[in-house]
């Protein structure tokens, strides 16, 4: 596995592996790797491409300092997931590269307006424009074929489509399963954070979502069970929304069809987040 942290090294190997008629691969992460980032690869591989990763604490999209300082670093130990996973070249670009006004703002932005502001995005404001604008970058450096995405971040994987398609970028972005562990928690780089006890507390946020799934009703009713579901549990709730897939727009109670539940909520001052695919029946 090459590592590399120079910006015009990382460009000059992208266009060579091109050159070479092969198809790029880009996982974009901020590190703390875990099996849901090793899928992601898996996935790469799959379709045959040159894995690039790259591994960028991205500062723009923390609107909380504190989080930003709090968000786990394990370099030593990424660099051996990276490398068992199958990633052809590592990527970790300094800040004074990607970011070299930080921490003062740099000038552009990339914003998608509608799909950022709301859900994660009202609760933190800039963070979208953060994720977009530092996603933007990675792939116009990187110019990969594909670029992979859990599903986990519903929210991101829509905002990033829509970036894409908006600015006419050449990549194919693939949406990848949520990776969960045995007892249904969603893989996350914060679930470290948790002690055992808000662990248990945190695994109300799959249950909602499962309460919701079975529940042959419209999107008011799935939003009052899930949101019930997590309070119960003694979770600060952020948001309990059912919406549609692609616009994130609200699902009213005269629509039928699928749809995706969205959950949010803050366990011993952890911010956790999850989603499901669920099956909305609206009334007359
Ligand atoms: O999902 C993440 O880890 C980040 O939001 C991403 C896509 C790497 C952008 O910083």
């Amino acid at each position: 596995m090459l590592l590399v942290t120079d910006l015009e090294r990382w460009r000059r190997l992208a266009e060579d592996q091109r050159a070479g008629g092969r198809r790029i691969g880009l996982v974009a992460t901020m590190g703390a790797l875990h099996e849901g980032h090793q899928a992601l690869v898996a996935a790469a591989r799959a379709n045959g491409d040159y894995v690039i990763m790259t591994i960028f604490v991205n500062s723009r999209q923390f609107n909380d300092p504190n989080d930003l300082r709090a968000y786990p670093r394990t370099p030593g130990q990424d660099r051996a997931v990276a490398e068992s996973a199958g990633v052809d070249a590592l990527v970790e670009p300094t800040m004074g590269e990607m970011w070299p006004a930080f921490p003062d703002p740099t000038l552009t932005t990339v914003s998608v307006a509608g799909l950022g502001d709301r859900l994660e995005g009202a609760g933190r404001p800039g963070h979208f424009d953060g994720v977009a604008s530092v996603v933007a970058k990675l792939a116009i450096v990187t110019g990969p074929s594909r670029a992979y995405f859990g599903e986990k971040d519903f929210q991101q994987l829509a905002v990033v489509r829509r970036m894409v398609a908006d600015l006419g970028l050449d990549v194919t972005v693939v949406g990848c399963p949520i990776v969960r562990d045995d007892d249904g928690l969603a893989l996350s780089s914060r679930n470290v954070r948790l002690s055992p006890e808000a662990r248990a507390r945190a695994l109300s946020l799959s249950h909602a979502l499962g309460v919701a799934s079975g529940h042959d009703g419209p999107a008011s009713e799935m939003r009052a069970m899930m949101r019930a579901t997590m309070e119960h549990a003694g979770v600060q709730v952020a948001y309990a929304e059912v919406v549609d897939p692609i616009t994130l727009r609200p699902a009213d109670d005269t629509e039928t069809g699928l749809r995706r539940a969205l959950v949010a909520g803050v366990v011993d001052g952890v911010r956790l987040i999850d989603n499901r695919e669920v099956y909305v029946r609206g009334g007359h």
